[in-house]
């Protein structure tokens, strides 16, 4: 099939080269004449494992380009995907100006029968206002030509997003006619396990979906989050109770983990939306409010701890921070709980030193203001001088460190292990001061 990829970014760029991989013939289309430049040379704008090389493979295939411009990118694909950004707005509402931007390019150039798949994550009833854009433009160029409108949102995750678009868990499709839906079943059946893993449903109920689950893991995680200042306050530990809690096959494994907080590219953005949504449409949700309030906290919270041990003015002290992006596995930095913690260690005068395996490029690109921040080489340089060290991404390499290599670059052996990574009673017997996320200390 002849697909087209409105946006290059994280999703964007993973369902073009994942498509071209299945045989299909993609064109990928972006605004950012960098990014197209480097993606025509095979060079990636984002870290997504295994990206690079289906990216190399596919364009060296012919299967797959990248193009700037809008009108033959839009005549290439019977199928359109918009897969654009959907940020927060002020008022905490979808932004889809991007959106809405590609609508108008596909009513603007389409020459004939569209699919236009609405991939973005995108308030309900968006469908319907793509729909209404792309109509405008038709009836302006005085064109009569047909189209569909399908919402198809993604559920893939940073850092496994090749896999995850491999083999996904489901695939939603929200649409009300046949021929859409019959070209979608067909452009996805390859990377079903089995046929029932496609599920149909109207628009609004699929773009409903998508802000419900990711609402739902973030509730669950500020629920731990929550569980852990308790466990802190009582003297129990959450990570005991984790697997306790977890283990009964009605609450499950996953999204249990406390730490010190959420960030990312869209549960922050998404739970905001839906709270808008909500109270747009006279149902506000206070669990929704109380999601977002209790990540707020969960951000600060070791800086906070920072304070309550070293004092509120910091000048004169030094710390090491651990991962800078918002998980282990990507070089995204948006919304990261890295950097509510430097921001407030920098503004109380301390020294911070800040080392990444992957993310400290994008880092100094998306954060020029926080000048004050030190990009160390490796864990240990960071580590040196420090009067404490923060780890705040999971990374692998943070997993078993050398404790002795660390505790004698360290000006004061004192680990905030923000994502719970090491075992206190362990820690604490090499000689280190140990506080953890709800680890009952
Ligand atoms: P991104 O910021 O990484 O990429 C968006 C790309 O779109 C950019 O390269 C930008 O230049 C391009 N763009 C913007 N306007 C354009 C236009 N009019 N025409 C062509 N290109 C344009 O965004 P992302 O992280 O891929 O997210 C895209 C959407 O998918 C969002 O709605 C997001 O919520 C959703 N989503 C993201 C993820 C994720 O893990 N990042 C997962 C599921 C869903
Ligand atoms: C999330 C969802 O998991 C994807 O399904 C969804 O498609 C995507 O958002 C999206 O809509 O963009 P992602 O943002 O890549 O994916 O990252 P997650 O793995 O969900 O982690 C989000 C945040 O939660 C991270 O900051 C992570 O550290 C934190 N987290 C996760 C915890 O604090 N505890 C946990 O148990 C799990």
């Amino acid at each position: 099939m002849k697909i087209t990829v409105i946006g290059a970014g994280y999703v964007g760029l993973v369902t073009a080269a994942c498509l071209a991989e299945m045989g299909n013939s993609v064109v990928g289309l972006d605004v950012d004449e960098a990014r197209v430049a480097g993606l025509q040379r095979a060079e990636m704008p984002i870290h997504e494992p295994g990206l690079a090389d289906l990216v190399a493979r596919n364009l060296a295939a012919g299967r797959l380009r990248f193009d700037t411009d809008a009108a033959a990118a839009v005549a290439h694909g019977s199928i359109v995907f918009i897969a654009v950004g959907t940020p927060s707005a002020e008022d905490g509402s979808a932004d889809l100006r991007h959106v809405l931007a590609a609508a108008s390019s596909i009513g603007r150039y389409m020459n004939d029968y569209k699919v236009v798949v609405n991939k973005s994550t995108v308030p309900v009833g968006s469908a319907e206002r793509v729909r209404g854009v792309i109509a405008s433009e038709l009836h302006q160029r005085a064109a009569v030509l047909p189209f569909s409108v399908v919402s198809n949102p993604e559920f893939l995750k940073e850092g496994a997003a090749v896999d995850d678009f491999m083999s996904p868990d489901r695939v939603i499709v929200g649409a009300d006619d046949d021929r859409a839906m019959y070209m979608l079943r067909s452009l996805y059946a390859p990377f079903l396990r089995n046929r029932d893993r496609l599920l149909t449903m109207d628009a609004r109920s699929a773009e409903l979906t998508k802000y419900a689950a990711n609402a739902m893991l973030a509730l669950r995680i500020s629920f731990m989050n929550e569980m852990a200042l308790l466990a802190d306050a009582v003297g129990a530990d959450v990570e005991q109770v984790r697997q306790g809690v977890g283990s009964d096959p009605r609450i499950g494994t996953h999204f249990l983990y406390a730490g010190c907080g959420w960030g990312g590219s869209c549960f922050p953005k998404d739970v905001k939306a839906l709270a808008h949504l909500g109270h747009t449409h006279g149902v506000g949700s206070q669990l929704l409010d109380a999601t977002l309030a209790v990540n707020d906290r969960q951000r600060q919270l070791l800086a906070a701890r920072v304070v309550q041990r070293f004092g509120p003015d910091l000048r004169g002290r030094r710390f090491a921070v651990w991962g800078l992006a918002f998980k282990p596995g990507t070089d995204d930095v948006r919304e990261a709980p890295s950097r509510v913690l430097i921001e407030e260690l920098l503004a109380r005068g301390a020294e911070v030193a800040g080392y990444d395996p992957i993310a400290m490029a994008s880092a100094a690109a998306r954060w020029p203001d926080l000048s004050g921040l030190q990009y160390a080489p490796d864990p240990y340089a960071a580590a040196r001088g420090a009067d404490a060290l923060l780890v705040v991404t999971e990374w692998r390499e943070f997993r078993s460190p050398d404790f002795e290599r660390l505790r004698a670059a360290m000006a004061q052996p004192i680990v905030y292990d923000g994502r719970n990574l090491y075992d206190p009673a362990t820690v604490r017997a090499l000689g280190f001061e140990h506080v953890g996320i709800g680890r009952g200390t």
